[in-house]
Protein backbone atom coordinates (compact mmCIF):
# COMPACT_ATOMS: atom_id res chain seq x y z
CA UNK A 1 0.00 0.00 0.00
CA UNK A 2 2.61 2.40 1.03
CA UNK A 3 4.48 1.55 -2.35
CA UNK A 4 1.33 2.00 -4.64
CA UNK A 5 0.57 5.57 -2.20
CA UNK A 6 3.96 6.79 -2.60
CA UNK A 7 3.75 5.91 -6.84
CA UNK A 8 0.97 8.45 -6.91
CA UNK A 9 2.28 10.82 -5.03
CA UNK A 10 5.74 10.72 -7.25
CA UNK A 11 3.59 11.12 -10.45
CA UNK A 12 2.16 14.25 -9.45
CA UNK A 13 5.88 15.99 -9.90
CA UNK A 14 4.91 16.57 -13.58
CA UNK A 15 2.66 19.84 -11.99
CA UNK A 16 4.09 19.83 -8.37
CA UNK A 17 7.64 20.36 -9.90
CA UNK A 18 7.14 23.74 -11.52
CA UNK A 19 4.25 24.55 -9.46
CA UNK A 20 6.43 24.93 -6.15
CA UNK A 21 9.19 26.49 -7.87
CA UNK A 22 6.77 28.84 -8.62
CA UNK A 23 5.26 28.98 -5.08
CA UNK A 24 8.69 28.82 -3.55
CA UNK A 25 9.84 32.73 -5.53
CA UNK A 26 7.15 34.86 -4.64
CA UNK A 27 6.65 33.34 -0.96
CA UNK A 28 10.73 34.14 -0.71
CA UNK A 29 10.12 37.48 -2.30
CA UNK A 30 7.09 37.90 0.50
CA UNK A 31 8.85 36.93 3.70
CA UNK A 32 12.30 38.22 2.56
CA UNK A 33 11.28 41.80 3.68
CA UNK A 34 9.90 40.64 7.36
CA UNK A 35 12.45 38.17 8.66
CA UNK A 36 10.75 38.64 12.20
CA UNK A 37 7.46 37.32 11.11
CA UNK A 38 9.29 34.01 9.26
CA UNK A 39 10.87 33.64 12.15
CA UNK A 40 7.77 33.75 14.42
CA UNK A 41 5.77 31.37 11.66
CA UNK A 42 8.77 29.08 11.69
CA UNK A 43 8.74 28.24 15.04
CA UNK A 44 12.14 29.63 16.05
CA UNK A 45 11.19 31.50 19.33
CA UNK A 46 9.16 27.63 20.18
CA UNK A 47 12.42 25.65 19.49
CA UNK A 48 10.16 23.61 17.13
CA UNK A 49 8.45 23.99 13.94
CA UNK A 50 5.16 26.12 14.64
CA UNK A 51 3.26 24.72 11.66
CA UNK A 52 3.53 20.86 13.53
CA UNK A 53 1.67 22.20 16.13
CA UNK A 54 -0.93 24.09 14.53
CA UNK A 55 -1.80 21.12 12.43
CA UNK A 56 -3.72 18.77 14.75
CA UNK A 57 -6.39 21.44 15.69
CA UNK A 58 -8.07 21.66 12.23
CA UNK A 59 -7.80 17.76 12.06
CA UNK A 60 -9.41 17.54 15.40
CA UNK A 61 -12.18 20.10 14.82
CA UNK A 62 -13.09 19.24 11.53
CA UNK A 63 -13.56 16.00 12.30
CA UNK A 64 -15.91 16.80 15.19
CA UNK A 65 -17.79 18.63 12.63
CA UNK A 66 -18.61 15.06 10.96
CA UNK A 67 -19.84 13.79 14.22
CA UNK A 68 -21.82 16.48 15.07
CA UNK A 69 -23.57 16.33 11.59
CA UNK A 70 -24.23 12.60 12.14
CA UNK A 71 -25.71 13.39 15.61
CA UNK A 72 -27.81 16.71 14.24
CA UNK A 73 -26.03 19.07 16.13
CA UNK A 74 -26.28 21.73 13.56
CA UNK A 75 -25.36 24.86 15.16
CA UNK A 76 -22.50 23.11 17.20
CA UNK A 77 -21.50 21.58 13.62
CA UNK A 78 -21.36 25.08 12.05
CA UNK A 79 -19.77 26.95 14.66
CA UNK A 80 -17.02 24.35 14.73
CA UNK A 81 -16.88 24.23 11.11
CA UNK A 82 -15.71 28.08 11.46
CA UNK A 83 -13.21 27.62 13.86
CA UNK A 84 -11.96 24.22 11.65
CA UNK A 85 -11.54 26.88 8.64
CA UNK A 86 -9.54 29.45 10.92
CA UNK A 87 -7.40 26.53 12.71
CA UNK A 88 -6.91 25.05 8.53
CA UNK A 89 -5.64 29.14 7.87
CA UNK A 90 -3.55 29.68 10.69
CA UNK A 91 -1.75 26.42 9.71
CA UNK A 92 -1.33 27.46 6.32
CA UNK A 93 0.11 30.87 7.00
CA UNK A 94 2.87 29.21 9.40
CA UNK A 95 3.34 26.13 6.98
CA UNK A 96 4.13 28.81 4.19
CA UNK A 97 6.71 30.33 5.75
CA UNK A 98 8.46 26.75 6.16
CA UNK A 99 7.56 26.02 2.52
CA UNK A 100 9.68 29.06 1.45
CA UNK A 101 12.70 27.70 2.37
CA UNK A 102 12.00 24.01 1.42
CA UNK A 103 13.88 22.52 -1.71
CA UNK A 104 13.91 19.37 -4.08
CA UNK A 105 11.96 16.67 -3.24
CA UNK A 106 10.37 18.05 -0.03
CA UNK A 107 9.24 21.02 -2.02
CA UNK A 108 7.58 18.55 -4.44
CA UNK A 109 5.69 16.58 -1.64
CA UNK A 110 4.81 20.27 0.09
CA UNK A 111 3.46 21.29 -3.16
CA UNK A 112 1.00 18.16 -3.47
CA UNK A 113 0.19 18.58 0.59
CA UNK A 114 -0.62 22.66 -0.33
CA UNK A 115 -2.75 21.71 -2.88
CA UNK A 116 -4.65 19.20 -1.31
CA UNK A 117 -5.47 21.26 1.64
CA UNK A 118 -6.42 24.52 -0.67
CA UNK A 119 -8.65 22.14 -2.22
CA UNK A 120 -9.61 20.58 1.35
CA UNK A 121 -10.58 24.41 1.96
CA UNK A 122 -12.47 25.31 -1.06
CA UNK A 123 -14.79 22.39 -0.22
CA UNK A 124 -15.31 23.49 3.42
CA UNK A 125 -15.92 26.96 2.34
CA UNK A 126 -18.66 25.64 -0.18
CA UNK A 127 -20.28 23.52 2.90
CA UNK A 128 -19.89 27.00 4.78
CA UNK A 129 -21.66 28.54 1.77
CA UNK A 130 -24.17 25.50 1.87
CA UNK A 131 -25.12 25.91 5.87
CA UNK A 132 -24.94 29.63 5.83
CA UNK A 133 -27.90 29.23 3.00
CA UNK A 134 -30.55 27.79 5.54
CA UNK A 135 -32.72 24.99 4.51
CA UNK A 136 -33.77 21.89 6.77
CA UNK A 137 -31.87 19.30 4.40
CA UNK A 138 -28.75 19.10 5.65
CA UNK A 139 -27.15 16.15 3.01
CA UNK A 140 -25.06 17.87 1.13
CA UNK A 141 -24.04 20.10 4.16
CA UNK A 142 -22.65 17.13 5.95
CA UNK A 143 -21.44 15.16 2.28
CA UNK A 144 -19.38 18.93 2.02
CA UNK A 145 -17.50 18.25 5.42
CA UNK A 146 -16.98 14.61 4.99
CA UNK A 147 -15.28 15.22 1.06
CA UNK A 148 -13.34 18.21 2.84
CA UNK A 149 -11.96 15.57 5.74
CA UNK A 150 -10.88 13.17 3.08
CA UNK A 151 -8.94 15.44 1.38
CA UNK A 152 -7.70 17.30 4.54
CA UNK A 153 -6.55 13.27 5.32
CA UNK A 154 -5.11 12.73 1.76
CA UNK A 155 -3.36 16.17 2.54
CA UNK A 156 -1.80 15.84 6.16
CA UNK A 157 -0.39 11.80 5.10
CA UNK A 158 1.27 13.56 2.24
CA UNK A 159 2.38 16.24 4.60
CA UNK A 160 3.81 13.82 6.74
CA UNK A 161 5.84 12.38 4.44
CA UNK A 162 7.42 15.73 3.90
CA UNK A 163 8.75 15.34 7.86
CA UNK A 164 8.96 11.87 8.04
CA UNK A 165 10.40 10.23 5.36
CA UNK A 166 12.48 13.26 3.30
CA UNK A 167 13.33 14.96 6.62
CA UNK A 168 12.27 18.78 6.22
CA UNK A 169 12.60 20.65 9.31
CA UNK A 170 14.07 17.77 11.18
CA UNK A 171 17.47 19.32 12.95
CA UNK A 172 20.12 17.43 11.33
CA UNK A 173 21.30 16.82 14.46
CA UNK A 174 18.91 15.02 16.36
CA UNK A 175 21.14 12.07 16.60
CA UNK A 176 24.42 13.20 17.08
CA UNK A 177 25.74 12.11 20.63
CA UNK A 178 27.04 15.35 23.35
CA UNK A 179 30.79 13.08 23.51
CA UNK A 180 32.62 15.01 26.62
CA UNK A 181 36.22 13.55 25.20
CA UNK A 182 39.03 16.03 23.49
CA UNK A 183 39.47 15.20 20.29
CA UNK A 184 42.48 16.08 17.64
CA UNK A 185 41.14 18.88 15.52
CA UNK A 186 42.46 19.01 12.06
CA UNK A 187 41.79 22.46 10.40
CA UNK A 188 41.34 22.06 6.35
CA UNK A 189 44.02 25.18 5.80
CA UNK A 190 46.26 27.09 7.40
CA UNK A 191 47.69 30.72 6.92
CA UNK A 192 51.28 31.62 6.55
CA UNK A 193 52.22 31.27 10.25
CA UNK A 194 50.60 28.16 10.31
CA UNK A 195 47.49 29.08 12.02
CA UNK A 196 43.81 29.06 11.50
CA UNK A 197 42.96 31.71 9.02
CA UNK A 198 41.04 34.79 11.10
CA UNK A 199 37.65 36.35 11.01
CA UNK A 200 36.33 33.84 8.13
CA UNK A 201 34.94 29.87 8.19
CA UNK A 202 37.06 27.17 8.30
CA UNK A 203 36.25 24.00 7.62
CA UNK A 204 37.96 21.34 10.16
CA UNK A 205 37.90 17.26 11.00
CA UNK A 206 36.96 16.34 14.79
CA UNK A 207 36.99 12.47 14.13
CA UNK A 208 33.78 11.75 12.04
CA UNK A 209 32.51 15.31 12.03
CA UNK A 210 33.35 18.47 10.32
CA UNK A 211 33.11 21.28 12.00
CA UNK A 212 33.26 25.41 10.63
CA UNK A 213 35.84 27.02 12.75
CA UNK A 214 36.56 31.20 13.20
CA UNK A 215 39.29 32.03 14.73
CA UNK A 216 39.20 35.42 16.86
CA UNK A 217 42.58 36.50 17.84
CA UNK A 218 43.60 33.74 20.10
CA UNK A 219 40.34 32.34 20.42
CA UNK A 220 38.50 29.53 18.15
CA UNK A 221 34.99 29.15 18.28
CA UNK A 222 33.69 26.13 16.64
CA UNK A 223 30.19 25.04 15.45
CA UNK A 224 29.28 21.83 13.37
CA UNK A 225 29.81 21.95 9.61
CA UNK A 226 26.25 21.05 8.82
CA UNK A 227 23.19 23.61 9.10
CA UNK A 228 20.65 22.33 11.61
CA UNK A 229 18.15 23.39 9.04
CA UNK A 230 18.48 21.64 6.10
CA UNK A 231 22.21 20.41 6.32
CA UNK A 232 24.26 22.71 4.18
CA UNK A 233 28.19 23.43 5.05
CA UNK A 234 28.55 26.44 7.44
CA UNK A 235 31.69 26.90 6.26
CA UNK A 236 30.96 28.09 3.41
CA UNK A 237 28.59 31.01 4.92
CA UNK A 238 29.74 34.32 6.59
CA UNK A 239 30.57 35.51 9.97
CA UNK A 240 28.74 38.73 10.72
CA UNK A 241 28.22 39.68 13.96
CA UNK A 242 29.03 37.23 16.30
CA UNK A 243 27.18 34.87 13.75
CA UNK A 244 27.72 32.53 11.48
CA UNK A 245 25.50 32.92 8.47
CA UNK A 246 23.92 29.60 6.50
CA UNK A 247 24.86 30.04 2.77
CA UNK A 248 21.67 28.74 1.69
CA UNK A 249 18.81 30.06 3.53
CA UNK A 250 20.35 32.28 6.00
CA UNK A 251 19.83 30.65 9.12
CA UNK A 252 21.92 32.33 11.85
CA UNK A 253 24.14 30.83 14.79
CA UNK A 254 25.76 32.77 17.71
CA UNK A 255 29.38 31.56 17.68
CA UNK A 256 30.34 31.23 20.81
CA UNK A 257 26.93 29.33 22.16
CA UNK A 258 25.24 27.66 18.65
CA UNK A 259 22.28 29.52 19.68
CA UNK A 260 20.17 30.03 16.69
CA UNK A 261 19.29 33.71 16.19
CA UNK A 262 17.65 33.83 12.89
CA UNK A 263 15.50 31.12 11.09
CA UNK A 264 14.64 29.23 9.11
CA UNK A 265 16.25 26.67 11.82
CA UNK A 266 14.32 26.85 14.77
CA UNK A 267 17.48 23.99 16.03
CA UNK A 268 20.69 25.59 17.80
CA UNK A 269 23.61 24.38 16.30
CA UNK A 270 25.96 22.07 18.13
CA UNK A 271 28.56 24.18 19.49
CA UNK A 272 32.51 22.84 20.15
CA UNK A 273 35.20 24.18 22.58
CA UNK A 274 38.51 24.42 21.39
CA UNK A 275 41.79 24.66 22.91
CA UNK A 276 45.61 24.62 22.05
CA UNK A 277 47.64 21.38 22.52
CA UNK A 278 51.05 21.30 24.46
CA UNK A 279 52.55 19.89 20.74
CA UNK A 280 51.36 23.28 18.80
CA UNK A 281 48.27 21.82 17.52
CA UNK A 282 44.24 21.73 18.26
CA UNK A 283 41.59 19.62 19.85
CA UNK A 284 38.17 20.46 20.43
CA UNK A 285 35.07 18.67 22.14
CA UNK A 286 31.21 19.30 22.04
CA UNK A 287 29.84 21.82 24.50
CA UNK A 288 27.66 20.96 26.81
CA UNK A 289 24.94 23.67 26.14
S1 LIG B 1 20.45 24.83 5.25
FE1 LIG B 1 18.73 26.14 5.41
S2 LIG B 1 19.43 27.75 6.64
FE2 LIG B 1 21.11 26.43 6.53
Amino acid sequence: MDRWLARIIDAQGRWARPLGDFNQRWLSALFRPMPVIRDFLNGRWLGHPLHAVLTDAPVGILFLVIVLDVVGQRTAADVALVVGILAMLAAAISGAADYADTDGNARERATVHSALMVVALLVYAASLAVRASGGDDRTVATWTSIVGFLFLSAGAYVGGDVVYVLGNMVSRHAFRGAGAKWIALEPAELDEAGDIPEGRPVKAKLGINTLALVRQGETVLALHDACAHAGEPLSGGRVEGGCLVCPWHGSRFRLTDGRVVRGPSVYDQPAYTVRRTEAGGWEARRRSN
